[in-house]
C-alpha cells in the first residue's frame, strides 16, 4: 500500500484508516481536527468509556461517529491516534499494537516504566509504526533552532549544559486542563517534563543520574547527569501563579549561549507534521523512527526517576546550619 502525505496531496491512492482514542478537548481540539482534516486519511471517528462524549466528539469535527467498544474500532482501523491519560494509554496502546495497528503516540508514554515497557514490547513484536508527537518537535520554529545548534555544537564542540525552564496554569480561566485529574495528580513533572526532555535528549547525550527537589505548588527541579559529562536542569509547573506563565529552553558551550522563548501556538500545524511523519514512516514500512515508542520509553525513565528522587525524605538532604 503506496499512502500519500499531506504534500503529495493531490494524487489519489489508498488512504489510511484512522481513529482517535479518547474524547477530551486534546482528543477532539487537536488530534480529531487534524486527522479529519487530512485528505491521506479516512477518518473512522472517537472511541471513549462514554458513549455521549464519543459521539459529540465526532459532531464537533464533522467527521466519523463514535465508538465504545474497543474491539470494534481496532477492527475498523489501520491505526489509532492516542489522546487519553497517560496511565489508560499505555495499555490501550500495547492492545493496539499487539492487533497490528499503528500507534500515534502522545506524551507521556505512560506513567511508570514498566506500563511503557509493555507499549515497547508490543510494538516490537508486531512491527507497528509508533511515533510520539512530542509538540516543540514538530514546530518549525523550535526544529530551525535545534538544527542551529546542532550545527554551531558540529563546528565549535558539543554543548556542556542546558537548562529548560515550563510554566503553564492549568487555573487560568477558560483553561481546557482545568478538570484534568492525572495533571492535577502528577503535576508539571510528567505534563511538562516529556516536552522539557524532548529537548535535552535533542542537545545533549543520554541521561545517566537524575535528582530532584520539589518547590511551592506543583513545582519540580529536576537536574539531569548526561554520559560524557554535561548537566542540564528542569523546572517545571502546570500551577505557576497568575502573569508568570513562561517556557524558555538555553544551552551553552564553546558554541556560545543560547536561549529560545518555546512558542504557544502552531499546536494543530505541529500535529499535521507529525501526521506526515507518521503516515510517511508507515508507506515506507518503517518500524523504528528516532521518536518512536522506545524514545517515548526513554522519556518515562527519567521521569520515573526523578520522581522517586523526589520522593526522598527531607533528612537526606543536607541541612543549612543556623547561624
Ligand atoms: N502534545 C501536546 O502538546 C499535548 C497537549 C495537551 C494534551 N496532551 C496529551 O493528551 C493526552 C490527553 O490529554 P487531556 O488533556 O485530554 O487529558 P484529560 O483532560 O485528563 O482527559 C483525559 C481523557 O482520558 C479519558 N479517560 C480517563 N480515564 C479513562 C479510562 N479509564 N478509560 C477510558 N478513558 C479514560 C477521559 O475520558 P472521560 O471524559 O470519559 O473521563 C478523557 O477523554 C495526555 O496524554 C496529554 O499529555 C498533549
Amino acid at each position: 500500500m503506496r499512502l500519500h502525505s499531506r504534500d503529495d496531496r493531490r494524487r489519489a491512492g489508498p488512504r489510511l484508516r484512522v481513529a482517535v482514542l479518547g474524547t477530551g478537548y486534546w482528543a477532539w481540539w487537536c488530534h480529531g481536527s487534524v486527522l479529519s482534516a487530512r485528505p491521506d486519511i479516512d477518518f473512522v471517528g472517537f472511541w471513549g468509556r462514554d458513549a455521549h462524549k464519543a459521539a459529540n466528539a465526532a459532531a464537533r469535527v464533522g467527521r466519523g461517529r463514535g465508538f465504545t467498544d474497543l474491539d470494534e474500532v481496532l477492527d475498523a482501523v489501520d491505526a489509532v491516534s492516542i489522546a487519553l491519560t497517560p496511565d489508560v494509554q499505555a495499555p490501550l496502546a500495547a492492545r493496539a499494537a499487539r492487533a497490528g495497528k499503528h500507534v500515534l503516540l502522545d506524551k507521556p508514554l505512560a506513567l511508570d516504566v514498566a506500563a511503557a515497557d509493555e507499549v515497547v514490547a508490543a510494538v516490537a513484536r508486531s512491527g507497528v509504526t509508533s511515533l510520539n508527537f512530542l509538540t516543540y518537535l514538530f514546530q518549525a520554529e523550535v526544529t530551525a533552532w535545534l538544527d542551529d545548534m546542532r550545527d554551531l555544537a558540529a563546528a565549535h564542540g558539543r554543548w556542556e549544559g542546558a537548562s529548560v525552564s515550563c510554566a503553564g496554569s492549568i487555573d487560568t480561566p477558560g483553561s481546557p486542563y482545568s478538570d484534568s485529574a492525572w495533571r492535577r495528580a502528577r503535576g508539571g513533572l510528567w505534563d511538562w517534563g516529556p516536552h522539557a526532555l524532548s529537548l535535552l535528549f535533542a542537545l545533549l547525550p543520554p541521561v545517566e543520574r537524575v535528582s530532584g527537589v520539589r518547590g511551592l505548588r506543583d513545582t519540580a527541579h529536576v537536574t539531569m547527569e548526561h554520559a560524557g559529562g554535561p548537566v542540564s536542569s528542569m523546572t517545571l509547573t502546570v500551577t505557576a501563579p497568575e502573569g508568570t506563565q513562561e517556557s524558555t529552553v538555553a544551552v551553552w558551550g564553546p558554541g556560545g549561549r543560547h536561549t529560545l522563548s518555546l512558542p504557544t501556538g502552531t499546536l494543530r500545524e505541529a500535529c499535521h507534521r507529525a501526521v506526515d511523519r507518521f503516515v510517511e514512516a508507515i508507506a515506507r514500512g518503517s518500524r523504528s523512527h528516532p521518536l518512536d515508542a522506545a524514545h517515548a520509553r526513554r522519556i518515562v525513565a527519567v521521569l520515573d526517576a526523578a520522581e522517586r528522587h523526589l520522593a526522598r525524605p527531607a533528612e537526606q538532604r543536607m541541612t543549612v546550619p543556623a547561624p
